[in-house]
């Protein structure tokens, strides 16, 4: 296992900012894993573990620990009956390449998730989601390694805490887990409609009327492609908002102002508001902020067109936060995660 010394963060994130990781290494197995682990430990240096670094944000100074890039491979059918297949990745597999193996056997459950950057153990961490469906909603168990018991062990989906783009992996929990492989059940029955109204509309005005799991996924690349820069081309960390969540209370007091305000029902009563629409409104989508633009695709998204350190993206994030609470009351948060 080789232990690399001082590496630019900002050629591992596709946000491109950030200052050096001291020690960088890659894992390839669970038990390389614990091994960095257990010597980390012993080291008293704290550890990092990175995905495919697209929901990441790296800070100047850099990380003054061991960043590790999960590598465990591996796809594997479990159990496969005449409704459903059960499907354990590896945690360092890219999702979308995942997400297309299931496509290619014509199983649903995950291909409105199709195109998001990324690797496999990182959707549990954030709950990714997309066109109405998210990880959890198919997640059966992950596999982590624990680094306070110093075992391996398996979380089940409501071990997770799983809510809207949130788990105990980056909430009361955070750093604690190494997630090594990701297990969940996709569906043999045609995928049903009503669908994500995008979606729909992109049917509508194609003229699609067969629904299958391969048609969900070209119509969400289609849509993702208009709408979402590629972070490899445009370095950007897909949304850097999340969308807002208020009580009905304020949805009730917003409409009287702003009666085209877009409002979405959430299962626990309270509402979900698009961040997009809310940062449009201020004016800001298309502006460049200290190097940042934000998309005019999706106001959701910061694109790096300039900027050159984290100080300069948080300086147009807290203008962003600032106008969005100056406007609606509203206070929005950065999805990404930060490195730190
Ligand atoms: N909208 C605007 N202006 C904008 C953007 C959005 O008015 O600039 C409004 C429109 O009314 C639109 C609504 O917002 O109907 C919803 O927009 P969209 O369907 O594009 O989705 P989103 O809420 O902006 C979320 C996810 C995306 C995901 C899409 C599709 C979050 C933080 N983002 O965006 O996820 O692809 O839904 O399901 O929940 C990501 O996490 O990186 C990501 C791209």
């Amino acid at each position: 296992m080789d232990i690399h010394q001082n590496i630019p963060l900002k050629n591992y994130t596709t946000m491109k900012l950030g200052g050096n990781a001291r020690f960088m290494t890659d894992a390839r197995t669970p038990d390389d894993v614990q091994k960095i682990c257990q010597n980390a430990k012993t080291q008293n240096l704290p550890i990092f573990i990175l995905g495919g670094g697209s929901n990441i944000i790296a800070h100047d100074e850099g990380y003054a620990g061991i960043v590790v890039r999960n590598r465990i491979s591996g796809f594997e059918v479990l159990e496969d009956t005449p409704s459903s297949v059960t499907i354990r990745v590896g945690a360092g597999e890219n999702w979308d390449e995942t997400v297309k193996k299931t496509v290619d056997m014509n199983l649903t459950g995950v291909e409105a998730m199709s195109n998001i950057p990324g690797t496999a153990g990182a959707a549990p961490v954030q709950n990714i989601g997309a066109y109405g469906q998210e990880i959890a909603d198919t997640l059966i168990y992950v596999e982590v390694y624990d680094t306070v018991s110093d075992t391996f062990v398996r979380l089940e989906n409501k071990d997770c805490g799983f809510s809207y783009r949130h788990s105990i992996f980056r909430g009361d929990q955070a750093g604690r887990y190494v997630i090594t492989a990701i297990c969940f059940t996709l569906f043999k029955s045609a995928p049903t409609p009503p669908f994500y109204r995008a979606i729909e509309e992109y049917f509508e005005t194609n003229n699609i009327t067969v629904f299958t799991p391969q048609v969900i996924r070209d119509t969400v690349i289609k849509i993702r492609t208009n709408k979402l820069p590629d972070p490899t081309k445009l370095p950007n960390a897909g949304s850097f908002f999340k969308n807002a969540i208020i009580e009905p209370w304020q949805l009730t007091d917003l409409l009287k102002k702003y009666p085209d305000m877009p409002n979405y029902d959430l299962p626990d009563g309270n509402k979900k508001i698009p961040t997009g629409w809310l940062i449009e409104q201020t004016g800001l989508k298309g502006e460049t902020i200290h190097g940042m633009k934000v998309h005019d695709g999706n106001a959701l998204v910061l694109i790096n067109v300039g900027a050159t350190s984290y100080t300069d993206l948080a300086a147009a994030r807290d203008e962003v936060i600032g106008a969005v609470r100056d406007t609606f009351r509203i206070h929005i948060e950065q999805e990404p995660l930060e490195l730190v």
